[in-house]
């Protein structure tokens, strides 16, 4: 068991994990889990200690996806914890990938002006990002992440041996966080990125611990994101043009997916305005193009990306600013990247990834 800072836990087996989750529930009048379809039905059933824990009528089950981040679903959600008579004593888990942590914080960060909820992340994606750091969200239409708070769980309790059901792809997805933590962080922890997806467990919970170490630290220092948290945001630039222009596509990009071309696209910005040495630069593009998949991009071409990036609602007046990175752990916050270079740029990288 490792602990990172004061509420956040690295468990090695489900007996760990049960015996957490027994000290919370002794501590609140209430408790209920919320988690989706395909855990409940892929996961849980394996796992009957923990599931075994909540009475039936305690476990809210969401449909897996986006979907599920909404303010209908927040609305059934808080209704559903009202009959059953939560107070602000109560307690939510939230078990789930990044869908279900940023539902069930949203929920609680509402619910009677806020109850505690407890972080277990079943995704790579959820366990180095999306449970650490109190950010919750639901989506509005199309337009993701639209309502959210900064609402601190009392723990996130995190056991790699979830990721063992959790499919290829989006094991890789979450991979594409973790390449963000080792660029922003350098020294050791690049070097460990620079050997790839672990393919066994122990170096597979090495990576976890060495990148949500490091995220931790960061948004610790800066909880609100009033400065040097926003270096988290490398490669989400243009990442979220991608994922969102994706959504009409055959198959959708997965976030990390999107992710691993928005940092392609801050490498080619970083070399021409941030000086960052072109050599590094070409390692890592060649280890984003080999590492990751992207499904093809039907019919969007570099300026529709530009123009959405200009939507994006990190940009200030009318010129996109971008986290780039100086050289490994040097991140440059709040870049001015004139359209022409960021045009240039996402061409460049649409040419990589797919020969557009
Ligand atoms: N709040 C933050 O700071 C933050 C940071 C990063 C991402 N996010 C959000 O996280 C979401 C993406 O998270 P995600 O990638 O975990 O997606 P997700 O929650 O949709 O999970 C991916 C898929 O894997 C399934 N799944 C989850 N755990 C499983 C397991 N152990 N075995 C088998 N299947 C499993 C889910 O049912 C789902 O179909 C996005 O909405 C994104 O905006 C939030
Ligand atoms: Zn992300």
């Amino acid at each position: 068991m490792v602990s990172i800072g004061e509420n956040l836990l690295i468990v090695n087996d489900a007996a760990a994990l049960v015996w957490r989750l027994r000290h919370y529930m002794a501590e609140h009048s209430e408790v209920a889990l919320i988690t989706d379809e395909n855990l409940n039905r892929q996961v849980l059933t394996h796992l009957p200690t923990i599931a075994g824990l909540f009475p039936l009528d305690g476990v809210f089950v969401v449909k897996p996806g986006e979907v599920s981040k909404s303010i209908t679903q927040t609305e059934q959600l808080c209704l559903s914890l009202m009959k059953r008579g939560f107070d602000r004593h109560s307690l939510i888990v939230n078990l789930g990938g990044g869908v279900v942590t940023d539902l069930g914080g949203f929920v609680a960060s509402v619910l009677k002006r806020g109850v505690a909820h407890l972080n277990i992340p079943t995704t790579l994606m959820a366990m180095v990002d999306a449970s650490v750091g109190g950010k919750t969200a639901v989506n509005l239409g199309h337009a993701k992440n639209q309502v959210g708070t900064f609402h601190e769980p009392v723990e996130v309790v995190i056991w790699p041996g979830f990721l063992k059901w959790l499919p290829e792809r989006e094991l890789l997805s979450g991979f594409a966080e973790c390449v963000k933590h080792g660029l922003l962080q350098g020294g050791n922890h690049i070097k460990m990125i620079s050997k790839g997806l672990p393919d066994d467990q122990n170096r597979l919970a090495s990576l976890i611990e060495w990148s949500v170490r490091f995220k931790a630290s960061v948004v610790c220092a800066d909880p609100f994101e009033k400065d040097s948290r926003k270096m988290l945001n490398l490669g989400h630039t243009a990442g979220h043009a991608f994922e969102a222009l994706s959504m009409s596509c055959t198959t959708p990009w997965l976030h990390g997916e999107a992710i691993a071309a928005g940092l392609l696209v801050a490498l080619q910005l970083s070399v021409r305005l941030a000086h960052l040495d072109s050599s590094f630069a070409s390692y890592w593009e060649k280890f984003l193009l080999t590492n990751f998949n992207f499904p093809p991009f039907e019919g969007i071409d570099a300026d529709q990306v530009v123009r959405m990036v200009s939507f994006d609602k990190k940009n200030v007046g009318r010129s996109a600013r971008f986290v780039l990175l100086k050289g490994p752990g040097v991140p440059v916050l709040d870049q001015a990247v004139p359209d022409d270079d960021l045009f240039n740029a996402v061409r460049n990288v649409m040419r990589l990834i797919h020969g557009l």
